[in-house]
């Protein structure tokens, strides 16, 4: 093939997916520009833990009147985060914050947006037992997997001692942490090919790494810095969410959320904890007036000097992720 038609076969590629596909391959050799994956010693991850994993988490089986999988909420057309701002579980329940996209979580220190959850195998049990989302007991939840064959057996492929719920937690942070995103334009660039990013898009790159500082925040190259910051997001009628305080206790905490990714941004709209934010350009709005009005408002953040075009070039460089 020669360049041109490999460059619009990857451009045509490129503008339909989110995120690569999952796949057990990328826990062990990652994409371009993403790092090496810590991950767990023992058990250690297999492809037949990913299998499982990743039936699991299509199959409405482990929800209460089995209409919700953990699919529903974490599309993967949607880089793996919900189209609705606080998406619904079993019954119509609303869950109490939006559902981030799910790339890259096997690099996060920390799960959820307060960081409550300390792993993914710690985390993952917790939607499944969620009254507001698949308010399954994780008890019942054996019991119909050990009652279905299918699941049965895939079990005792992937573990000697079959359906357990620690096995249950690691086949699914198995297949979570098989959910990535690199190989961008961005990292594309930095590999040396400078026209991977449009004009606009290296305008907006710069304004992220200069007068935008966001990359103080979103650190490249997953974007984020896994810290807790308080942007002003979550404050209704002048009160502030606890956010990660709720969890440390810690009065300094008041009103910090866990910094997002970038990366699949393009797909995963809307914005923000509480998804409050619509579009792209309504993020750039946020963060060019310094945030919401909070009392413990992060040092990082001040009202921005950008111009209109800065504006549009930074939405494309985001996009471009
Ligand atoms: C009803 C919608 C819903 C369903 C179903 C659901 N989730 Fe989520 N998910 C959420 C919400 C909302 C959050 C944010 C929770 C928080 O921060 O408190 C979340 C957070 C997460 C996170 C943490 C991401 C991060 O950035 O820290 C992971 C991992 C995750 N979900 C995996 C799963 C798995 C695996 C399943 C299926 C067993 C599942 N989810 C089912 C709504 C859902
Ligand atoms: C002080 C640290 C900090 C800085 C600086 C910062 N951000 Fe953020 N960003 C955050 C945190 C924390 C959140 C999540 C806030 C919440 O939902 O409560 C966030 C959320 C976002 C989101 C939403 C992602 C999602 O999946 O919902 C986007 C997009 C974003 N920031 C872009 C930017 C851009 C562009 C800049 C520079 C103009 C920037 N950020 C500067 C900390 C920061």
């Amino acid at each position: 093939m020669n360049w041109r038609r490999g460059r619009a076969w990857w451009l045509l590629a490129t503008a339909w997916l989110p995120a690569q596909e999952p796949a057990f391959a990328h826990l062990t050799a990652p994409p371009r520009g993403l790092p090496a994956m810590a991950l767990p010693a023992a058990p250690a991850p297999t492809q037949a833990m990913f299998d499982l994993g990743k039936a699991l988490f299509h199959d409405p089986i482990l929800s209460l009147d089995k209409t919700v999988s953990c699919h529903t909420c974490h599309r993967q057309d949607h880089a793996f985060a919900s189209p609705e701002r606080l998406p619904r579980g079993v019954g119509g329940q609303q869950a109490r914050r939006h559902a981030p996209s799910l790339l890259n979580r096997g690099y996060g220190k920390t799960q959820r947006w307060d960081g409550s959850s300390p792993t993914l195998e710690a985390f993952v049990l917790e939607p499944i037992a969620d009254p507001r989302e698949m308010a399954l007991p994780v008890e019942h939840a054996l019991q119909r997997l050990r009652a279905e064959e299918r699941h049965a057996t895939a079990f005792s492929k992937a573990f000697p001692d079959g359906v357990n719920q620690d096995n249950l937690a690691t086949a699914l942070a198995t297949f979570v942490r098989g959910i990535v995103a690199g190989d961008a334009p961005y990292d594309e660039f930095l590999a040396g090919r400078h026209d991977a990013l449009t004009p606009a898009q290296r305008a907006g790159l710069w304004v992220f790494e200069s007068k935008g500082a966001c990359w103080k925040c979103h650190t490249p190259p997953l974007f984020t810095d896994e810290d807790f910051h308080a942007t002003g997001i979550g404050v209704v009628d002048g009160t502030a969410e606890p956010g990660r305080a709720a969890h440390t206790g810690k009065p300094a905490d008041h009103g910090r959320f866990k910094t997002p990714g970038l990366r699949g941004l393009r797909h995963s709209a809307p914005y923000m904890h509480d998804g409050s934010l619509a579009t792209l350009a309504d993020v750039v709005a946020f963060y060019v007036r310094g945030g919401n009005p909070h009392p413990q408002l992060d040092r990082k953040l001040a009202p921005l000097t950008l111009t209109e075009a800065d504006r549009l070039n930074l939405v494309a460089f985001l996009e471009s992720l």
